[in-house]
């Protein structure tokens, strides 16, 4: 099949370069001519496992090129994925300026019967308004449907090579035929519902997900009032089947440029719809107020960060990625730098992007190397948990002369064992 892929950003490379690696000539599209010329080489503007070697096989095999023309990339296609970023504004609205423009953009080109798909995830009721643009330019009869995306960064090959479901929202019979046709070699459940529900089911998933981190961060937090360990209460709860040992993450909270925005952007949604006091408010709320409330508590633990040198470990906002959009480092670093701390940050891959989410700051210097980073501070806080992060050998660079403190931010290192390096231990919820 001919695909167009529209918008080669995280989603839209992965997703070009797997429709690709099955057979499909797929051309990626962008406005961004810069990432375009990077992207022709098989360079990845950003760090995802296993990406590059996908993108280098399928454009050997001549399978994905790229391109910034509308007019190359839409003429021939069988299906279009529009992939453009959909951020929320201000009041939490999806802004889905960059879907329509792509609209208008595709609309002059498509051929007879082709199928615009979003897959950028946005509101209920988008697929209206996308066609109405498209309507008043294109001159052939097209169809529409919205196939939402659920991979996960760091994992984003093997989540879209072996997804757990396609979820195909159309009202046709013929882009239910030719999308699930598309996605057959994925051998996985494809899940045939209304644009609507496709729509919902993701902005439920990652409502549910966010959920859950909320949730058990609110039960951390009573369990520190009242001597209780959160991950005993998580070996407990987690035993019922209806409850689940899996996505238990207290913490800082959920960050990363799904979560916050899909949550907000829900939340909005059901204030428009007339469903005002909704859950999805008090989550963002909870999730925003968390990194400092958090860090008060620690200071009050510490004696202060005043004056101190602190090694904050992991900046992306998970392991694998070196996404730092929403990343708890973007809030935290410049808290302790406010406070008066002297900070050194650390991490495996995003030090690269540091200065496009935190200001430069005399009182912040990077490190490429952990070693560097922990040596003779005073605190050191274990943000994200990156396997070099919590595999490395702490007790090797402890000065015993005097306190030093370790903050656990997610819950990864043996309290024991920390104390044996010599620290003093501050976990979540313990
Ligand atoms: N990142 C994730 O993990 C993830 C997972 C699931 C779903 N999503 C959703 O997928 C969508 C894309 O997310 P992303 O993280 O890949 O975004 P991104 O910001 O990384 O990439 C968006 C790309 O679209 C391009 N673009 C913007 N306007 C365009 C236009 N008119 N024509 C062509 N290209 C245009 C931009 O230049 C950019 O390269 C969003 O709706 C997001 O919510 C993201």
């Amino acid at each position: 099949m001919k695909i167009t892929i529209i918008g080669t950003g995280f989603v839209g490379v992965v997703s070009a370069a797997v429709y690709a690696s099955f057979g499909n000539e797929v051309v990626g599209l962008d406005v961004d001519q810069e990432k375009i010329n990077f992207l022709k080489t098989s360079k990845v503007p950003f760090f995802e496992p296993g990406l590059e070697e996908l993108l280098t096989s399928t454009q050997q095999d001549r399978k994905l090129t790229f391109t910034t023309s509308y007019e190359e990339a839409i003429t021939n296609s069988d299906v279009i994925f529009i992939v453009v970023g959909t951020p929320s504004s201000a009041d939490g609205n999806a802004d889905l300026k960059y879907v329509f423009k792509s609209c208008e953009s595709l609309a002059p080109y498509l051929k007879e019967n082709a199928i615009v798909v979003v897959k950028s995830t946005v509101p209920p009721g988008t697929l209206n308004q996308v066609e109405e643009i498209i309507n008043k330019i294109a001159k052939v009869k097209y169809f529409t449907a919205s196939v939402p995306e659920f991979l996960k960064e760091g994992t984003a090959v093997y989540d879209t090579l072996n997804p757990d479901r396609i979820v195909i929202g159309a009202r046709d019979d013929y882009p239910f035929q030719i999308l699930e046709a598309l996605h057959q070699p994925f051998n996985t459940s494809v899940i045939k519902v209304s644009p609507e529900s496709a729509q919902m089911a993701k902005y439920s998933s990652n409502a549910y997900l966010a959920t859950r981190i909320t949730f058990i961060n609110q039960i951390a937090d009573l369990c520190e009032k009242n001597g209780a360990n959160i991950d005993e209460v998580i070996q407990a709860i987690g035993i019922d089947k209806r409850i689940g040992k899996h996505y238990w993450y207290p913490g800082f909270g959920y960050g990363g440029s799904c979560f916050p925005k899909d949550v907000k952007e829900l939340a909005h949604y059901s204030r428009q719809v007339g469903e005002d006091g909704n859950l999805f408010n008090k989550i963002t709320e909870i999730n925003e107020n968390r990194i400092s409330k958090l860090l008060d508590n620690y200071s009050k633990k510490i004696g202060g960060f005043e004056g101190k040198t602190v090694a904050v470990l992991g900046l992306s906002f998970k392991p694998n990625t070196n996404d730092m959009r929403e990343a708890p480092s973007v809030r935290v670093i410049p808290y302790l730098s406010s406070v008066g701390a002297s900070v050194r940050g650390y991490d495996p891959k995003a030090l690269s992007v540091v200065k496009h989410f935190i200001e430069d700051d005399e009182k912040v210097t990077y490190y490429d190397s952990i070693n560097e980073a922990v040596s003779g501070v005073d605190v050191i806080i274990s943000l994200i948990e990156w396997s070099e992060i919590i595999n490395f050998d702490f007790s090797s660079v402890k000065d015993v002369s005097r306190d030093q403190w370790f903050i656990d931010a997610r819950n990864q290192f043996i309290p024991k064992k920390v104390k044996e390096w010599g620290y003093k231990y501050i976990g979540v919820g313990k």
